[in-house]
């Protein structure tokens, strides 16, 4: 079994994961769209159960993205109302777990009672340290680096800080993203070869792994596959071989 050749030593602290394939799972069944994304509740457990098990301590799920919001109303409403019964329904698991939830995103635009389960969740979880699950909801790397963009200008006109003090570290801490580490390990599922807006910043030095296995289908076994491949490469952060060694 791969999770006996993980080396836990050198595991990726934050692993971030577009969950893709939900659809096109429920249509090779016959089925709505929305049938999918239920589906997809139970590989959210499987990789957070699997992610604290190995001892992982951050994981970043891209949950619903600023551009789902073009979706057809009624999937938008029934991914809203899946999400507000999965956070609801799943804060005992998370205490069982030990695991802590927090969420990056537009806080604004999320409807109340979506906001009102995710506030009670993570108030309930906040404790917790074993691992910190990130739910992406309403989120893009885009909105967050204008968002940020903005707060940092309003500072620099009112004059709380100066033009000089705009660097890579102040632009890190203005994000919806400062708490946790950048991801070293992002994971798409369903084949696709993109990124999509999902934490630009971040991922400059991350690696990207890529897999055809549909979300809804996506077990602890392919998520070790991952932490495998992502532990065979040479992570050189622009320098050569040869300096790393
Ligand atoms: C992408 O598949 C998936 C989403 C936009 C939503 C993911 C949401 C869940 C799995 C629900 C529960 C999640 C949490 C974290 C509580 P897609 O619809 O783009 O699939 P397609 O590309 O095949 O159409």
């Amino acid at each position: 079994m791969s999770k006996e050749k993980i080396d836990k030593n050198r595991l990726p602290k934050h692993i971030a994961i577009i969950m893709d394939g939900n659809g096109r799972w429920a249509k090779e069944k016959g089925k709505f769209r929305i049938f999918g994304h239920q589906n997809g509740v139970k590989a959210v457990r499987e990789v957070s159960e699997g992610c604290a098990e190995l001892g992982v301590e951050c994981l970043t799920l891209y949950a619903f993205s600023t551009e789902n919001w073009n979706r057809p109303k009624i999937e938008v409403n029934a991914l809203m109302t899946l999400l507000v019964k999965t956070i609801k329904g799943e804060t005992d698991t998370l205490m069982k777990n030990g695991i802590k939830l927090d969420a990056i995103g537009d806080r604004s635009t999320l409807p109340v009672d979506c906001l009102r389960e995710l506030d009670e969740a993570m108030e309930a979880t906040k404790d917790n340290t074993r691992m910190t699950l990130i739910l992406a909801l309403s989120y893009s790397a885009k909105w967050d680096i204008v968002n940020a963009t903005r707060i940092i200008a309003q500072k620099a006109a009112s004059g709380e800080i100066s033009i000089d003090e705009v660097n890579e570290d102040l632009i890190n801490k203005t994000l919806t993203t400062h708490k946790y580490p950048h991801p070293e390990l992002m994971i798409r599922t369903s084949g696709e070869l993109r990124i999509s807006n999902f934490l630009l910043w971040e991922i400059a030095y991350s690696e990207l792994y890529f897999t055809t296995v549909l979300w809804p289908d996506y077990r602890k076994e392919h998520l070790y596959e991952a932490i495998l491949d992502f532990q065979s490469r040479e992570r050189r952060f622009g320098k050569t071989s040869e300096q790393l060694a």
